[in-house]
Order: C-alpha cells, then sequence, then structure tokens
C-alpha cells in the first residue's frame, strides 16, 4: 500500500504543488521559491459558497435578473475614488500593494477614517502595528472621534468574529500576508494561508456585502508577495508606483473589475499624511530645466486621464567596452528598439555611447505614444540642441520611423493647451478626420509622418 504523503512542496510565486523539493519551480521557473507545507485535512475553502441574498446555486434567466446601480461608496479621497473607479463598490474586495514605507497604511487608515464618519463604523484590523502604534499615526492624520474601530489581530477566524460583532461599513486587512487561518498550519504568509485568507475574506466581503481593503506586500522585483492567484481572487488591484524617495505617490488600478484600468490617483506625502493632487502635469512638469538638452515634454494617457511628463536623456561615451542603456519609467526593450531606431531612420550613431532615460517624478509610461517623447529626448541629447520649453509631443512610432497615430489625441491636446503650452507636435494622421481634429486654442498643432520629420521641427 503507498504511503500517504503528509507534507508537499509549495512554491510561494505560482502555488504549483510538487510532491519533492527542487532548487527551481518546474511550473513557473521561479528559483529557490519552493517551501514544504503540510496537507490539510480541512476542506478547502472553495467547498463553501458564499451566502448571498439570492437563492445560490439555482440558474437564473438573464432577462429576470434586476439591473442593480451600484452605489459606489466615497472614501473621501478624491484621488482614492478615483483609481477605484468612482468610489467603492460595496462587497467589493480590493488589494493595495506597494514596497515598505511607501504609504499603504497611511492611504488605508485615512479612507477608514473619512469613511467612519460617513458611512459608519469602519473595521481597520492590523497584524503589523499595535493599536498604539496606529492611534499615534492616526493622531498625525487628525482620525478624530470617527467610529474607527482598531483591532491588533492576525487570526482570521477572530477578525472573522470582530466583523460579527461591530458589522462595519468597511474592513481594512493590513496585511493580508499576516494573517491565519487556524484551519492550515503552514506559517502566516504561506501561500496556502494567504490565499485561504484571501477566499475566506472574499466571502465575508460578497456575503455581508461589506467591502474589504486589503494591503499586500510586494516582494524585490515587485509583484506581489505570495501567490499571483491572489490577484485573481480580489476585484481589483491597485499598486504604489515609484520610490518612497519621491515625495508624491502614484497608485495605479492595474486589475479592476469595476472600472478602468491604468487609472492613477496622485498624492503627496505630508507631515499630515498624503495629500491628493489634482492637476499632476504641473506636479510633474515643476522642477523642468529650462533649454536643457536631452529634456523633452511628452503627453501620456493614464487610464482616463491626460498626464505631461517630462523625460530626460543623457547620451554620453562610453569609457567601457559595452555601451549601457539605462532606462527607468519605460520599459527597457522599449528603449532599445527606439535606439535602433533612431540609429537606422535617422541616422544618429550611439553604437559606442552609454544611454540613460529617466522620466521625471518617478512615473512610469507604458504607452506606445510617449515613443515620440523618449526618442526627441535623446536625440534633443546627441545633437546637444534643447527643444523649446514650450513644445510638447506624442505619437507613437514605428520599425520603419513612421510617426503613428495614436487613441485620445483630443485629450492630450486639450491637456497641452491648458497647460500653456505653444506648439505640439502630433502625428500627421491626428490631424485629419474632423470628428478626430482636436481644439487646440493657441497651441499650434505640427502633424509629423516620420521621426525624420519630427526632429526637424523640433531640434530647428
Ligand atoms: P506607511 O503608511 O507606514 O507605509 P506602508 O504601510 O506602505 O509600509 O508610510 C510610512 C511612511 O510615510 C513613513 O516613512 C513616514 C511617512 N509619513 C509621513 O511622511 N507623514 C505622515 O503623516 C505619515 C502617517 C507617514
Ligand atoms: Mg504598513
Amino acid at each position: 500500500m503507498a504511503k500517504r504523503q503528509s507534507t508537499v512542496w509549495v512554491c510561494q510565486s505560482c502555488g504549483a504543488q510538487s510532491p519533492k523539493w527542487s532548487g527551481q519551480c518546474p511550473e513557473c521557473g521561479a528559483w529557490t521559491s519552493l517551501v514544504e507545507e503540510r496537507v490539510s485535512d480541512a476542506p478547502p475553502a472553495s467547498a463553501h459558497r458564499y451566502a448571498t441574498a439570492s437563492a445560490a446555486g439555482v440558474a437564473r434567466l438573464y432577462a429576470d435578473v434586476s439591473v442593480q446601480s451600484q452605489a459606489r461608496l466615497s472614501t473621501g479621497i478624491g484621488e482614492f475614488d478615483r483609481v477605484l473607479g468612482g468610489g467603492l463598490v460595496p462587497g467589493s474586495l480590493v488589494l493595495l500593494g506597494g514596497e515598505p514605507g511607501i504609504g499603504k497604511s497611511t492611504l488605508l487608515l485615512q479612507a477608514a477614517a473619512l469613511m467612519a464618519r460617513t458611512a459608519g463604523p469602519v473595521l481597520y484590523s492590523s497584524g503589523e502595528e499595535s493599536e498604539h502604534q496606529i492611534k499615534s499615526r492616526g493622531e498625525r492624520l487628525s482620525v478624530g472621534d470617527a467610529p474607527l474601530y482598531l483591532l491588533a489581530e492576525t487570526c482570521l477566524e477572530r477578525i472573522l468574529e470582530e466583523v460579527d460583532r461591530v458589522r462595519p461599513a468597511l474592513v481594512v486587512v493590513d496585511s493580508i500576508q499576516t494573517v491565519f487561518s487556524l484551519k492550515f498550519q503552514s506559517a502566516p504568509g504561506n501561500i496556502g494561508q494567504v490565499r485561504e485568507a484571501a477566499t475566506q475574506l472574499l466571502f465575508m466581503a460578497k456575503g455581508r456585502n461589506i467591502p474589504t481593503l486589503l494591503v499586500g506586500h510586494v516582494t524585490k522585483d515587485g509583484s506581489l508577495a505570495g501567490p499571483k492567484a491572489l490577484e485573481h481572487v480580489v476585484d481589483a488591484v491597485l499598486y504604489f508606483e515609484g520610490e518612497r524617495h519621491h515625495a508624491h505617490r502614484v497608485v495605479r488600478a492595474v486589475k479592476n473589475r469595476f472600472g478602468a484600468v491604468n487609472e492613477l490617483g496622485v498624492f503627496e506625502m505630508t507631515a499630515g499624511g498624503l495629500r491628493p493632487v489634482p492637476n499632476p502635469s504641473q506636479l510633474f512638469l515643476a522642477e523642468r530645466p529650462v533649454n536643457a538638452p536631452g529634456s523633452a515634454v511628452l503627453c501620456t494617457v493614464e487610464g482616463s486621464r491626460p498626464i505631461l511628463v517630462e523625460v530626460q536623456a543623457l547620451v554620453s561615451t562610453s569609457s567601457y567596452g559595452t555601451a549601457r542603456r539605462m532606462a527607468s519609467g519605460i520599459d527597457q526593450q522599449r528603449l532599445s528598439l527606439l535606439l535602433a531606431v533612431l540609429e537606422k531612420r535617422a541616422g544618429l550613431h550611439l553604437g559606442g555611447d552609454d544611454v540613460f532615460v529617466n522620466v521625471a517624478g518617478g512615473l512610469t509610461v507604458d504607452e506606445p505614444a510617449s515613443d515620440l517623447g523618449v526618442l526627441a529626448a535623446i536625440a534633443s541629447s546627441v545633437r546637444n540642441r534643447p527643444i523649446a520649453a514650450t513644445t510638447a509631443m506624442f505619437g507613437e512610432v514605428g520599425l520603419a520611423g513612421e510617426v503613428r497615430g495614436t487613441a485620445q489625441a483630443p485629450l492630450r491636446v486639450r491637456e497641452a493647451a491648458q497647460l500653456g503650452f505653444r506648439r505640439l507636435v502630433l502625428p500627421d494622421a491626428n490631424l485629419d478626420g474632423s470628428d478626430q481634429a482636436p481644439a487646440a486654442g493657441a497651441c499650434e498643432l505640427v502633424g509629423v509622418r516620420s521621426v525624420q520629420e519630427a526632429l526637424e521641427h523640433l531640434l530647428a
């Protein structure tokens, strides 16, 4: 008779199980990610089902299902509501990830305090800090006398008991990695525990229609610690982007069942907590050097919001054998591609040069419409000619050196005109077609078809 196995090795990054240890996960290829876990006899969470108000388990005809307009709950913080797609949906489970010290606890405590005033009692459960620590932070954030319940607890079953007792309008769990269920014997933070805790909290949120916010830690490479599966369990995943060395913080939605992805919220960290920044373009352009070669302003659209940012490039002769290419805020692969286009289509020779590209302010732009700005900044540095401070640009660049039209051109033009830019270099394709033709006011629109044409206008 085969011996019953009581432990398995579980990959902490993808959740794959194998009967024996190996250095690399056979499923996802992660190194040294396998951890021994006990096989539990407890039924998996998926064996339960959530008791919703409707008769669960019975299929209903599409026509019989009434349309519920989901009244969203405002968190009281405009920028946070924006990332959520217009506020919290009742019963939704939202995960907020980010590096340690970036402001996750601060943002959620602020939202908790504000919602306690408007929506009713809020339960803030922390496995990281004691009630006193949370309170001393709250004093700086002027929480006041809102009905905010603090709980320093890591046991999932206890947290759920308190939810039953307090009947809150919002639950915050800081952080999901510290929560453990008594039904599982592995340590908190293990993939099984994290997944079980998230699933149980999902049932709680859906079953009782209580919106729930979870804090998630990220690993060194920036992904959420614990299972990737966590991202599939929750309704929305928000990330704090950038570094904690900047005063401002960007929160981005990477998944949202109830709103647009890539939606951004911009905050500034102050002595009194996170303060929303309603006009981020001004912030990102605030320290722009005037008439410095290698600096270009590009118009990107993040979610539904146009943002102007400065991109800087520095090209210098390489003193080592191999030239270095460093990108921060844009994709490294995209940079290589754009450099190849510059060499081949615009005749700039960069083979022996180091190229550094940086998006000012710690923002990440991964939209193809940012190509032209990046390219122009590099060319400006190579030729040592500045781009006029009142010129902005956008456009996707193709491998043949052509500048392609992009979506949401009118939005970008309006933002540039509003911020006082006098000239906007954009794809020619975005100028034709009457419905697309953007109204620019005092801003001159220069349509270009190729990289060469664009550089002639920009570096004249
Ligand atoms: P925190 O919310 O604890 O980060 P996380 O939960 O993501 O680990 O943020 C802590 C940082 O924010 C810390 O460096 C101090 C700073 N901070 C302020 O500058 N002002 C404030 O009012 C608060 C509460 C924190
Ligand atoms: Mg924290």
